[in-house]
């Protein structure tokens, strides 16, 4: 069932737990984590940057393959399409593209602009019953190119940008994406706490969720995150099982070419990952 975020996000903020956004490259991608989420009972949120958009040859298609998929494989789970990181351009392409959520990433505008365009993308999104997520303080790490220091959002501002009637709300809180250096110094909950605190029952979203310490995601779950971010994760997990397979040499087997057979592992392992993290945000059942 196709939906916009906002609901099972209000709902997991009262039933203390978070939905996983897992980020979808391609088809096999998409359709394990529908699969999946089917099979754990589980709202899912399939995030979509724009490179990746672009490598599936663009966001209607994404759209539609999602739509498509959700019907043939017959997924009756809460499932959001959402643009992940999404510039003001990219947000309007997926409004008219279909999607049912979208990320505004202003956080490299002053913060005047970053309110007005997310103003004009709520308006649009409103009047579409589809979901908006903000971001404030830019979340480090590297994504699509772009490269952003891990820093601490200030709650006052996560306030002002709440207030404008966002659906959730991204805060930098020390976390990055990709692999945590082995210096990291670990999620700030005293700015969680601060911005939790100023902003009441807003949905709050935690990216970069891979590597994240168990301990560190189920504390960050009780101080209001609802959304959690998974991507590079699925993406280890996917090559090193496909790798395993070419190094077994079970390509020269058979037919072991078929490309069905190669990328088999890798869903697999894209599959226990998911399940994983399902487990551990505490949204297994919750569909
Ligand atoms: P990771 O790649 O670190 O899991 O982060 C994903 C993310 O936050 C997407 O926005």
């Amino acid at each position: 069932m196709l939906v916009s975020a906002k609901e099972m996000l209000q709902k997991a903020v009262a039933g203390h737990y978070a939905v996983g956004q897992f980020n979808i490259n391609n088809l096999e991608w998409t359709k394990t984590i529908l699969l999946t989420a089917e099979e754990c009972k589980s709202p899912v949120i399939l995030g979509v940057s724009s490179g990746a958009g672009k490598y599936m040859s663009g966001f209607k298609t994404v759209a539609a393959m999602v739509g498509a998929m959700v019907d043939d494989l017959g997924i009756t789970v809460p499932v959001a399409t959402h643009l992940d990181h999404g510039s003001y351009d990219a947000c309007l392409q997926c409004i008219d593209a279909g999607f049912t959520s979208i990320m505004f990433d202003g956080s490299k505008y002053p913060i005047e602009e970053n309110v007005a365009k997310t103003k004009e993308l709520i308006a649009i999104c409103k009047e579409k019953g589809m979901s908006l997520e903000a971001e404030v303080g830019a979340i480090g790490g590297e994504e699509d190119g772009v490269i952003g220091q891990g820093e601490c959002a200030d709650p006052k501002e996560c306030k002002m940008i709440a207030d404008l009637g966002v659906d959730m709300l991204a805060a930098g809180i020390g976390n990055i994406h990709g692999k945590y250096p082995a210096n990291w110094a670990g999620l700030s909950f005293e700015t969680l706490d601060a911005i939790q605190q100023l902003t009441g029952d807003m949905p709050l979203v935690l990216h970069g969720g891979t590597g994240i310490p168990d301990d560190m995601i189920r504390k960050a779950i009780d101080l209001g995150v609802a959304k959690i971010n998974v991507n590079t994760e699925c993406q280890i997990a996917f090559s090193a099982a496909v790798r395993k397979y070419f190094e077994a040499g079970k390509d020269l087997e058979g037919k072991g070419f078929d490309p069905r057979k190669v990328l088999k592992p890798g869903c697999e392992a894209i599959a226990e990952t998911v399940k994983t993290k399902m487990e551990l945000f505490g949204s297994v059942g919750k569909a």
